[in-house]
């Protein structure tokens, strides 16, 4: 939710805060901008993509910030666009966050002229009157800081003070270490094609970047953070060929399988491999298991619950983060609230963590991101490994986060010993066949897309699944309403008759998830509930006579508990595909943004 670049060193800043932005673009498209210094401060910035802003060149400016803006706080207008700049024009200021005292602290600066409706003007403003008062720009950001309430990543520049300053309070800013120079961004993809040597600021961080280096300090104290090299290379971030980002992020599946899984699976024991720290005893002992997410890595989790629940003793419960609520009474000392999150950054997981910790419970997140915020907060997290997913649906993230957590499944059930060896083995070697099935899912994207420009004018689509296919069934309506901003729904396969059959028409295709692992039978029943109205039919399930009365079918490889996962990818090909079709911004639905920072 915006992204933040920053860049000063030997090198002409325009094209690395250009192509900065352009790998940000998924946290936030509506309006984007940089500000040069070199002497002055040269403002340029605009509603609309990155690509619509034409940014002059200039070899001797080697020295700007940059923001790509998801619109919080004042409509998507060229005004509103950041970099924000005070009366005199000498300080930008780029924000990603929420400063929620905003109003009060206008009202306090009298005399000055605001440009924009922003929560985010308020910073220069403060900046330019501690300035006057005679501080330089670190001193001048830490005391404004101290003014500052909400969540935020700042970067502040000024035509007469060298260097760049940056804070971080609840929102991510990484430092890199170049050859050339010092980089700043909300993340690594920010500017891993210039370098993959960087560091996480903490909250409390205020740094000073200069040509040479950077200063850290927190609370006053000067600070060290560790340098780490970060194993994403450019190409990653990269389109590779593909037309869109999430096409290319639906092919790489199998590869982010491999390195999800790869070290982890233990075939001859049965058991996975996890590098966890959690106490052993607590997790052998412990009741009940809280899964705080949003989205589709909610239903990454309800996948895991049924996972849990069939396979392993133990409760789960599973929250929408933002309405996740710790009641009285609870016994939090021996209860695991997990977070999953591909970013590591959705407010309402973080908020939902500390709800859950402040009660006394032990924390876990399940995240793709290294250095992320959940990770500083838990107890303990672990990687999904799936590499960087630019498109903002999720796709490879969503796949690799139900595998990770079928590792943990297999983890906890044969820590607990309540995991049959069996069972044990078989989980195990459907993760290990899973990057073949998925790939066979992908050589049938000839015959999906086929049918997707086939229904692609239907009125609405409904997906519909039971037990493990449910969760599917609610993550493949989303996929494809995001990104074709088409009516779709998920449904329980049992719960059509109970209200929703009076949708379905000849113009509603339905997707019937007919999974063996997904109590198939009883879905037929209500596949015919739905043709015996005239809507189409696409089945999914091994090719068997389950799927051969359905007016189409998708074979799915036979992957006993994993099988509905791989029918997923097959529906994230069809929701592209729909989405293709009709010309949608395929990689920035509109409205939408990769990490949601905000509560
Ligand atoms: C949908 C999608 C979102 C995210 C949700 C949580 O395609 O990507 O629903 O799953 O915003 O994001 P994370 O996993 O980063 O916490």
């Amino acid at each position: 939710m915006c992204g933040i670049i920053g860049y000063i060193g030997s090198n002409e800043s325009s094209s690395v805060l250009v192509s900065g932005l352009k790998n940000l673009e998924y946290r936030g498209y509506d309006s984007a901008g940089v500000a040069l210094v070199n002497g002055d401060v040269d403002v340029h910035k605009q509603e609309g993509t990155i690509d619509g802003l034409t940014v002059p060149s200039d070899p001797e400016t080697t020295h700007g910030i940059g923001h790509t803006r998801w619109s919080t706080h004042g409509e998507p207008t060229d005004e509103n666009a950041h970099p924000h700049t005070d009366c005199s024009g000498d300080v930008a200021v780029v924000h990603n966050g929420i400063i929620s005292n905003y109003q009060e602290l206008k009202a306090e600066l009298s005399g000055h002229i605001f440009e924009s409706d922003t929560d985010t003007e308020v910073i220069p403003h403060l900046l330019e009157e501690e300035l006057a008062r005679g501080a330089d720009l670190r001193a001048a950001v830490t005391r404004v800081l101290d003014r500052l309430e909400g969540s935020f990543a700042i970067a502040a520049t000024h035509a007469d003070h060298e260097g760049i300053v940056v804070a971080r309070h609840d929102s991510p800013l990484v430092i890199g270490h170049g050859d050339e120079g010092m980089y700043l961004g909300s993340d690594v993809t920010a500017f891993v094609e210039y370098t993959r040597q960087v560091s996480y600021l903490e909250d409390g961080d205020i740094a000073h970047l200069s040509a040479d280096g950077i200063e850290i300090f927190n609370d006053g104290e000067r600070v060290e953070r560790e340098i780490q090299t970060v194993d994403w290379d450019a190409d990653a971030a990269g389109k590779a060929g593909h037309d869109h980002y999430m096409h290319k992020e639906i092919h790489e599946q199998p590869h982010a399988l491999r390195q999800t899984i790869s070290g982890r699976v233990d075939e001859l024991g049965g058991n996975a491999d996890l590098d966890i720290d959690l106490d052993d005893d607590f997790l052998r002992t412990l009741d009940e298991i809280h899964v705080v997410a949003c989205g589709t890595s909610h239903y990454a989790g309800l996948y895991m619950k049924e996972l849990l629940e069939s396979l392993v003793d133990v409760t789960v419960r599973v929250d929408l983060a933002s309405e996740y609520e710790v009641y009285d009474g609870h016994d939090a000392s021996q209860t695991l609230v997990v977070a999953v999150t591909q970013s590591g950054e959705t407010a309402d997981t973080l908020s939902a963590i500390r709800r859950a910790k402040a009660s006394g419970m032990t924390s876990f997140a399940v995240t793709n991101t290294v250095g992320s915020t959940i990770t500083r907060e838990v107890d303990d997290s672990l990687f999904i490994k799936a590499g960087p997913e630019i498109g903002v649906a999720a796709s490879k993230t969503f796949v690799s986060q139900v595998t990770t957590l079928a590792l943990f499944t297999t983890y906890l059930g044969r820590l607990r010993g309540t995991l049959s060896a069996e069972d044990g083995a078989d989980l195990v070697e459907h993760i290990r066949q899973l990057p073949n099935a998925v790939q066979s899912v992908l050589d049938a994207e000839p015959k999906i897309q086929r049918l997707a420009e086939q229904y692609v004018d239907s009125d609405a689509f409904f997906f519909i699944g039971r037990g493990l296919a449910y969760p599917v069934a609610l993550e493949s309506a989303l996929k494809l309403k995001e990104i074709s901003y088409v009516h779709a729904e998920g449904f329980a396969a049992g719960e059509l008759k109970h209200g929703p059959l009076a949708l379905v028409t000849e113009n509603t295709p339905v997707l019937a998830f007919l999974n063996d692992a997904a109590a198939a039978d009883d879905t037929v029943n209500n596949v015919k509930e739905v043709e015996s109205r005239g809507a189409p039919v696409i089945g999914l399930s091994t090719p068997d006579e389950t799927n051969s009365f359905c007016e189409h079918s998708i074979d799915v490889p036979e992957l006993g508990r994993l099988e509905p996962l791989v029918a997923n990818v097959a529906l994230q090909l069809f929701a592209y595909h729909v989405a293709d079709e009709m010309g949608r911004p395929i990689d920035k639905p509109r409205n939408l943004a990769k990490s949601v920072t905000v509560e």
